[in-house]
């Protein structure tokens, strides 16, 4: 490991009394103690963490954990891109010169992940890239590089038996929450960020998994909205005037969106407590099923007032935990395979999901 940290030297004494040289020796001598002391030995390896939105609530949460985990056993310095790749290259670039031992990196463009490899292969510092998946084939350009994240299909799949099992679980036979009896369920999907793996197979594992069981799903429309609950807020008033009372069931690939989509919703009536019994939930009228991902803490307290139906936890302290442990394993020379979460294929941490719901 390389150190960047440079013990002071005395300067001049020039023409001093000898009491004065003697009190300035002194002083030195114990700053010099002091400073040794204090780690000019045993520094803290220097990490920078560069993510992609500091305002994206899923990623907030997960860089606070990161940063917890890290206290006391890796310096950590965080960079947020604003949801900029200019800027994160920069960012990355402006680190590197500083020469820190290791990056953990969000990308903000996956495919931005080929020039981070190559930069960071030449300095010789390792990557650990995390929540945005990058290209199998950029991870191999260099053994020192890895992926901690969660399998996108085992979301889609979680997802979808709640739902099943909320309408009542047998295809041929929907319960009441297909209100209008027909046997399909009139769906809206909130999409997130195009091209983002999370996204993509989010959006096209839960429609298999539906196929699979083969439960008929009506899809009224697939609504990129970014994982940004204001944009999903925006997009559902023109949702909710096209297909109004057609509507049976929200799926988001995200809370953020599930909880905007449940916003404007309650601005137009739905999820409001009709039956006078102080609470909300099902058994009041325009009460419909949204499901979201990630278990954002407020996505469990509208699951706790009856608003959102169900989540699937986006399980970022595991996570945060398994970024930090591997950090400290690569730097002290630890076999990372004697973690609590050992990388698969010499690269990939995986973290399950779970399934969250009342029940
Ligand atoms: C997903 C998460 C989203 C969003 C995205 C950012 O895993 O579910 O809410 O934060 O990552 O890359």
């Amino acid at each position: 490991m390389r150190s960047r940290y440079q013990c002071p030297r005395s300067g001049k004494t020039g023409q001093l009394p000898i009491k004065w040289i003697t009190a300035a020796a002194i002083g030195v001598l114990v700053l010099v103690l002091v400073v040794a002391a204090a780690g000019c030995t045993s520094e803290a390896p220097e990490v920078a963490l560069f993510y992609y939105n500091g305002e994206d609530p899923y990623i907030h949460t997960f860089v606070e954990q990161i940063k917890e985990r890290a206290a006391g056993r890796l310096a950590l310095t965080g960079y947020d891109a604003r949801n900029s790749q200019t800027l994160q290259n920069e960012q990355i670039d402006g680190a590197l010169a500083d020469a820190p031992d290791l990056l953990i990196v969000n990308p903000v463009d996956r495919l931005g992940a080929y020039t981070i490899v190559n930069r960071a292969r030449k300095e010789g510092v390792p990557v650990i890239f995390f929540n945005r998946e990058p290209l199998s084939e950029d991870l191999e350009l260099w053994s020192q590089t890895y992926y901690v994240g969660a399998r996108a299909e085992q979301s889609a799949r979680f997802q979808a038996r709640l739902i099943i099992d909320l309408f009542g679980g047998d295809p041929a036979k929907l319960n009441a929450y297909d209100t209008d009896g027909d046997g399909a369920i009139q769906t809206i999907i909130l999409k997130g960020e195009q091209g983002h793996q999370d996204a993509e197979i989010r959006t096209a594992e839960v429609l298999r998994a539906f196929e699979t069981a083969q439960f008929e799903l009506d899809i009224l429309a697939i609504e990129v909205s970014n994982w940004d609950r204001s944009e999903a807020y925006n997009r559902m008033e023109e949702l909710l005037e096209a297909f109004g009372e057609q509507v049976e069931l929200i799926i988001s690939n995200n809370d953020a969106m599930a909880l905007g989509a449940i916003s404007r919703m309650r601005q137009e009536g739905y999820f409001a407590d009709t039956n006078g019994d102080g609470a909300i939930d099902a058994a009041d009228e325009r009460w419909i099923p949204v499901v979201g991902i990630d278990g954002l803490d407020e996505a469990v307290r509208q699951i706790e007032d009856g608003y959102l139906y169900g989540t699937v936890k986006n399980d970022s302290l595991r996570m945060a935990e398994a970024i930090v442990d591997l950090a400290e394993a690569l730097l002290t020379g630890t076999d990372p395979a004697e973690l609590t979460f050992p990388p698969e294929d010499g690269t990939y941490i995986w973290i399950d999901y779970q399934p969250f719901t009342l029940e």
